[in-house]
């Protein structure tokens, strides 16, 4: 190859390169944290199991992620908001949260011992 071969060579290389490097970035955008499907809350008074994708699919029980999610632009930790010096601790928060909706929806374990199970 001339040396101006190897230029145009090295330049389309440079080029492709930069094509794959964006298309990947574009497939892969940076992502919020995965939706769980489990949660096992160990509490003082004994596990919690909670079926967060049961919860919030439509197939389950349909209730909409900002029902829980009640505040902010995306979901995340309540902890992110509820932690040791806000006026709702985090665990008086979840603790509401499960136990209102079951009352008033009538439907859901309300005694201790249907979510603190193990
Ligand atoms: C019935 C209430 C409820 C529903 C509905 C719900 N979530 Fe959650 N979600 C929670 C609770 C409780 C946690 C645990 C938070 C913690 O440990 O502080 C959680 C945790 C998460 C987390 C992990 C946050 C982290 O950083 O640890 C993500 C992400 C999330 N939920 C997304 C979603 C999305 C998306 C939806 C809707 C499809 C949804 N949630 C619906 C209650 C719910
Ligand atoms: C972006 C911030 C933020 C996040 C995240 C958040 N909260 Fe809250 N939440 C608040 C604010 C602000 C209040 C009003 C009371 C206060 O200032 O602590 C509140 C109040 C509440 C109350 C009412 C408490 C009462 O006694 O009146 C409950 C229940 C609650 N949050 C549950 C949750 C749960 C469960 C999660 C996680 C799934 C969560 N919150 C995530 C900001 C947040
Ligand atoms: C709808 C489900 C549900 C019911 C009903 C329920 N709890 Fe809980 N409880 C939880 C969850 C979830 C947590 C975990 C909160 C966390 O991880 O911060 C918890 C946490 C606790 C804690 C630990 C609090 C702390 O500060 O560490 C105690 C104690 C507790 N519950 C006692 C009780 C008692 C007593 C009853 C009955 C009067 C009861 N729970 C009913 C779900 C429930
Ligand atoms: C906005 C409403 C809502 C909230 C908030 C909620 N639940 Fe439920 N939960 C339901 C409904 C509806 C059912 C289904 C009851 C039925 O079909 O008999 C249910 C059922 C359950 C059951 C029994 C069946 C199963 O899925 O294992 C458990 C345990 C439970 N919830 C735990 C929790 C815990 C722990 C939290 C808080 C982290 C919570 N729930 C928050 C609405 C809610």
């Amino acid at each position: 190859m001339t040396s101006k071969n190897e230029q145009v060579f090295a330049f389309a290389l440079a080029a492709a390169l930069l094509v794959v490097g964006v298309v990947c970035y574009a497939a892969f955008p940076p992502k919020a944290p995965e939706e769980p499907v489990r949660i096992m809350f160990k509490t003082t008074a004994g596990k919690v199991f909670f079926d967060h994708k049961t919860h919030s699919s439509d197939a389950g029980y349909g209730v909409g992620c900002t029902d829980c999610h009640h505040e902010g632009e995306e979901p995340v930790a309540c902890s992110e908001c509820h932690d040791p010096e806000s006026e709702v601790k985090r665990s008086d928060a979840i603790h509401t949260q499960c136990k209102g909706c079951h009352e008033e929806g009538e439907a859901g374990p309300v005694k201790c011992s249907a979510c603190h199970v193990m």
